[in-house]
């Protein structure tokens, strides 16, 4: 069965101009592109997204580098979608990423690793929901 998972770009990849390699990546690797945007997102758009991680002591750093620049919102869909881009992307930091993943190849350290993706079904539901209208979802 299809499912259904959400992925960001992060603003350090954009600024590095490596969007269309990652895309590339992630086609490689079978997902259909759902949905597709690139925006700039303020920092009280970045808090409400990880508002999970509001206690963490990295959650200033993290929503001030999640609204610093242009980032990549998708809705990706193949068969076990959400684990298996969590494979393809690697590693949260990626000095543990494995060869061949997006992290390692791309990302420079744990708070600017490159790609987003989610953890699990309803966090899917919820993000996908947070960054898109239904009607943007073909
Ligand atoms: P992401 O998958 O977007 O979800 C939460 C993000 O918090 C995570 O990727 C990391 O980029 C970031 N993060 C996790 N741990 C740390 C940390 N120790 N310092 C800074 N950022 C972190």
């Amino acid at each position: 069965m299809p499912q259904r998972t959400f992925s960001i770009l992060k603003p350090d990849a954009v600024r590095a101009g490596n969007s269309a390699a990652i895309l590339a990546e992630i086609a490689k690797a079978g997902f259909k592109i759902v949905a597709i945007k690139k925006q700039s997102i303020s920092k009280t758009q970045a808090e409400g997204f990880y508002y999970v991680h509001k206690e963490r002591s990295f959650f200033g750093e993290l929503t001030t580098f999640m609204s610093s620049g242009p980032i990549i919102l998708l809705v990706l869909e193949k068969d076990n979608a959400i684990a298996d881009l969590r494979k393809l992307m690697g590693a949260t930091n990626p000095a543990n990423a494995e060869e061949g993943t997006i992290r390692k190849m791309f990302a420079a350290s744990i708070s600017e690793n490159a790609i987003h993706g989610s953890d699990a079904e309803e966090t899917a539901a919820f993000e996908i929901g947070y960054w898109f209208a239904g009607y943007e979802l073909l």
